[in-house]
């Protein structure tokens, strides 16, 4: 920023050495020679551009300038346009800016003379945009397209005339749409009245259009003998008219290679680029077809021609549509032939309709091709730069319909101008609260009329001498205006002129007083020219065409339509009136672009060929419309910055309102009440001096401001401060952008985020993915036993099962690593416990919670007797327990002892009963809390007295020991309701099982042993 204010006002500090940067500062805004000055002497420093307050004027430089670099471009994006010397750039940039600021479709209308480089800037404005715009991803080759379409276009619709080796024959608009981002998205191209009179005739040095000979110089001789061409310009009729079929500028080689590669970029198919040169072909043969007479003295063709061919159509058809013609009088087709004149005459007007609608066909094609994508941008959020590159004011020493079209134009243009400069302008006096002062200014509507008016007006009497029936001539046309125009302030004719101006006339010329000035125009051909007819019969043939570009140009309901197709100059208006309201919903800006020389030659700066395009640009009064009211206008903060040094209140600092700043400023100045107004955001200054002598002064001042009293030149504290705040204002703004940039990332990722990983999504989806693994990394469970693992992204379910699991393994491995033997016996158990009763047996909580022990009977609780009886059968566990009779349930206190191989149940001194494990059936116990349990034993064996019934205070741990060493685990059955028990003999006995508040076990009903089991809430 502190860069872009030391240039700032600039135009004002060198205004010495190379004049003003802006006409609005000329002291002497009338005088036509101090305007030319300033463009002599900044055209010999190579300044081309020039403002005119908004308005850009650009002089040909006629030679490379090292300006158009990307640098260049960089330089001047988001700088303020009067921040910095005058360019193509600058505008294009406050275009695209307030476009975006704004949100207003803009248009960029460029005018001049044929040669005064109105294509050289759209192409440079097209550019700048290309380079510097954002690019939308899926449009990156919209671009591309778009400037590839100026090759093409160029190529068949541009010409070597006289004054330009390379001049557009046809207008054009371009319009190019912006996404919200600005991104460019889409384009659309409208031309307007292509020179196709070029096609059959060119003057002496001119050439027919640029294609013909990039097609013989370029094409390869396969291509030259498939369509049976001959390389030599020369050889055909078409092309020797001007007597020039090479330029010393261009190759035609080289443009044709660009021209082809072109194509493809725009998307042309290699067989519709084969038909399109087919119709180059063809038409260059038509050229060259000749008619003689024959036997019976009717025309008839006399050479060989491939033109049927390539153009798709019957030999004999064709022949008989270019001599004869068809009519229809009276509901009544009649067929008349053609003298030799009128034959040679139908073949041209043949071969414009065919080129002619070729061209509207291609034009047709790039749009497609660089049309928006339906659906890619919502239409609403859509904005427009338009582009319009369109012929110049044009004077020349005949003007025909093409130049009074032209002019017309132009025309409608000035009164475009007029009307958006003034609302601008009033605009902008009204949104700083300042009077309007009224601006005289030459109104154009009164010539528009003349020439556009219904009825009256010379298109009008044009369309009606055409249409009316009898002997019509040009000079019938020109009667007839006399007639109705005749008195009119800006129309006159040799015989309406008086004198002076009779002798400047042709007879059959009429004269327009433009808004530019003088022109006069010759009516020869008016009439052919409006009419632009084809016969019917030719148009019947060409629709029967089997090359579809023809037939698509040539349709068939043309044929059968019989009104009559609009007059050319009619189309034209009708087009133009599009056209103004096309440009009028936009903000305009405009270049002006002037040739210095008419040899084409760099550094010559021709004063009365200037003065004449400065006349007829209308600049002059484009200066007078611009300077009507005040010079010079800046916001106030922009004034107060640049000036402050000059007051000792407003020096160094300013801490009050803005406005206030500047009025104790001005005042402090002596500034006269007329010199100036305040706005609400801007001073109005009057008249350039005012602000010179401002300016001078602050010059002045700065030696003596430069020091300050510490001997540190105020203004390097100032550079330092601003360069400080400068970096730290960018900082902060890049920081800002990247926040932003990030937040835009994620909420499109967030968008995306059920999709596959894409680029759209990956920076959102790594982000879920980081912090949930972070999360996970605090939040791991602790024990096995906790449950909770925090809620995965879809994208990471497996990953977060696979890690749960292995956390849980890592967490048991670990565990069980600081077990001890003993612990690992008893868990052991435990889980054998766990294996038998789980869920099963009330007291199963209870039983598993408390420690197993080793035994439940000392070793000297065991009678010494029966461990000697036992001998090598150590014994491994004892319990106390009781057992029920299995008749009569008698209870008597018993010792249940295990070794390893067999159970015994002693009684005191003495062993009862042995129970071999191998012999064990199963093991019963009930579902409840109490303590009984049975053995059940083999029945067969007689010396077994039936199952024992048992009850064990330490049941679970004694019945998993049992099973455990007996390997019975799966033989032990739990019982809901009772357990049945054999007693001897193959009789049985019943326990029944009950709840109830306390244990008891007592005789039942039946003969059943019943026991009551206390209930537990283990739940
Ligand atoms: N800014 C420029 N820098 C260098 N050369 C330029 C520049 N502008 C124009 N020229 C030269 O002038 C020639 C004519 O320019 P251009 O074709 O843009 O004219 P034009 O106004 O479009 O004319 P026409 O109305 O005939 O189409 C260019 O071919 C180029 O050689
Ligand atoms: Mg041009």
């Amino acid at each position: 920023i502190g860069r872009v204010r030391l240039v700032m006002e600039s135009a004002l500090t060198a205004r010495d050495r190379v004049g003003v940067q802006d006409f609005v500062l000329l002291e002497n805004y009338n005088s036509e020679a101090a305007f030319i000055e300033n463009l002599r002497r900044r055209f010999g420093e190579g300044l081309i551009y020039t403002y005119i307050g908004s308005v850009l004027v650009s002089v040909n430089p006629y030679k490379e300038l090292e300006i158009y670099s990307k640098q260049q471009m960089e330089r001047y994006r988001g700088v303020s346009f009067y921040e910095i010397s005058p360019h193509i750039y600058a505008l294009s940039d406050t275009a695209y800016r307030a476009m975006r600021t704004e949100r207003k479709d803009q248009c960029i209308m460029i005018s001049g003379e044929s040669g005064a480089g109105k294509t050289e800037a759209s192409k440079k404005i097209l550019l700048y945009y290309a380079v510097t715009c954002p690019i939308n991803a899926h449009m990156a080759t919209l671009g591309d397209r778009l400037l590839q379409s100026n090759p093409v276009l160029e190529a068949f619709g541009n010409a070597k005339t006289f004054r330009n080796d390379n001049s557009s024959r046809f207008g054009k608009y371009m319009g190019v749409q912006f996404d919200f981002r600005g991104a460019p998205v889409g384009g659309h191209i409208l031309n307007y009245l292509l020179e196709k009179s070029r096609v059959v005739h060119q003057n002496h040095g001119e050439r027919n259009f640029h294609i013909f000979y990039q097609l013989l110089d370029g094409g390869d001789d396969n291509l030259l003998t498939t369509l049976a061409l001959q390389r030599n310009p020369q050889n055909y009729s078409y092309l020797v008219k001007g007597n020039c079929p090479r330029l010393s500028s261009v190759s035609d080689k080289n443009n044709w290679k660009v021209v082809m590669k072109a194509l493809s970029v725009i998307g042309f198919a290699e067989e519709e680029v084969q038909k399109l040169l087919s119709i180059i072909a063809g038409v260059l043969h038509l050229g060259n077809t000749q008619f003689g007479e024959g036997e019976e003295g009717e025309t008839c063709i006399t050479t060989e021609t491939h033109a049927t061919n390539l153009l798709g159509v019957d030999v004999s058809a064709l022949g008989e549509a270019l001599t004869h013609k068809k009519l229809t009088a009276k509901g009544e087709e009649m067929i008349t032939p053609l003298n030799f004149e009128q034959a040679m005459s139908a073949r041209d007007a043949l071969a414009k309709a065919v080129y002619g609608r070729t061209f509207t066909w291609l034009v047709e094609k790039i749009n497609q091709s660089v049309a928006l994508q339906v659906g890619t941008t919502p239409y609403d959020c859509m904005l427009l730069i338009g582009l319009l590159d369109i012929y110049g004011f044009e004077v020349l020493q005949h003007n025909s319909f093409e130049q009074f079209c032209i002019n017309y134009c132009n025309e409608k243009l000035q009164q475009l101008f007029i009307e958006l400069t003034l609302r601008s302008e009033q605009e902008e006096y009204e949104a700083e609260g300042i009077a309007w002062e009224t601006v005289q200014y030459f109104d154009n509507k009164i010539i528009c009329d003349l020439i556009e008016e219904k009825h009256k007006g010379i298109i009008s009497t044009l369309d009606e001498e055409c249409l009316r029936p009898g002997e019509t001539c040009d000079a019938s046309f020109l009667e007839k205006l006399e007639d109705t125009l005749g008195g009119h302030p800006h129309f006159v004719t040799h015989k309406l002129a008086n004198g002076k101006t009779r002798k400047a006339m042709g007879r059959e010329e009429f004269r327009l007083l433009h808004y530019a000035g003088e022109v006069n125009y010759n009516v020869n051909g008016f009439l052919d020219k409006n009419n632009d007819l084809l016969n019917r019969n030719l148009k019947e043939v060409m629709c029967q065409s089997h090359n579809q570009i023809v037939s698509y140009c040539f349709r068939r309901e043309e044929v059968m339509d019989q009104k009559r197709p609009e007059m050319a100059a009619t189309q034209f208006k009708n087009n133009l009136m599009k056209l103004m309201e096309i440009l009028g919903s936009k903000e305009p800006s405009y270049v002006r672009c002037l040739k210095p020389n008419d040899a084409k030659q760099p550094g010559r700066f021709d004063e009365v060929l200037i003065r004449h395009q400065v006349k007829y640009l209308g600049l002059m009064e484009n200066l007078r419309v611009r300077r009507a009211g005040f010079a010079y206008r800046r916001r106030f903060e922009a004034f107060l910055q640049r000036y402050k040094p000059l007051c000792p209140e407003t020096w160094p600092n300013w801490h009050g309102r803005l406005a206030d700043g500047v009025s104790t400023l001005v005042n402090h100045l002596g500034y006269k009440a007329e010199e100036y107004k305040l706005g609400r955001s801007k001073i109005f200054i009057r008249f350039p001096k005012t602000l010179f002598t401002t300016e001078d002064a602050l010059q002045a001042k700065k030696p003596e401001i430069g020091e300050c009293k510490n001997g540190f030149p105020e203004w390097r504290l100032i550079t330092i401060q601003s360069g400080w705040r400068g970096m730290k204002a960018r900082r902060r703004a890049k920081r800002r952008r990247e926040a932003a940039e990030l937040i835009r990332k994620f909420i499109k990722g967030f968008i995306y985020r059920h999709e596959d990983y894409c680029p759209e999504n990956e920076y959102f989806l790594d982000h879920v993915r980081y912090s949930f693994l972070k999360n996970l990394r605090k939040n791991l469970p602790r024990s096995v036993l906790d449950k909770t693992w925090p809620t995965p992204p879809p994208s990471l379910v497996e990953a977060s099962e696979n890690l749960w699991r292995m956390h849980m393994r890592n967490m048991v491995v670990k565990y069980c690593k600081r077990v001890q033997p003993e612990w690992r016996k008893q868990m052991i158990q435990k889980v054998a416990a766990s294996e038998i009763f789980k869920d099963q047996k009330d007291s199963y909580p209870q039983g598993v919670g408390r420690l197993f022990l080793d035994s439940r009977l000392e070793r000297e609780q065991i009678n010494l007797k029966v461990v000697q009886t036992l001998g090598s059968d150590k014994v491994q566990y004892g319990v106390p327990v009781v057992k029920y009779d299995r008749r009569g349930f008698k209870p008597r206190p018993r010792q249940l002892l295990l070794t390893n191989t067999f159970a015994v149940l002693v009684d005191k001194t003495k062993i009862k009963q042995r129970i071999d494990y191998a012999a064990l059936r199963g093991i019963s116990v009930s579902s409840l809390s109490d303590g009984m349990f049975v053995l059940h034993m083999p029945n067969e064996d007689n010396k077994q007295k039936g199952d024992v019934v048992l009850h064990c205070d330490h049941v679970i741990e004694l019945v998993t020991k049992l099973a455990m060493m007996a390997s019975k685990v799966n033989y032990v059955n739990i019982n809901p309701g009772s357990i049945t028990f054999a007693v001897a003999r193959g009789k049985e006995g019943i326990i029944d099982f009950v709840r109830g508040s306390e244990l008891k076990v007592a005789k039942g009903k039946r003969g059943h042993l019943l026991v009551i089991a206390p209930q537990i809430n283990n739940i």
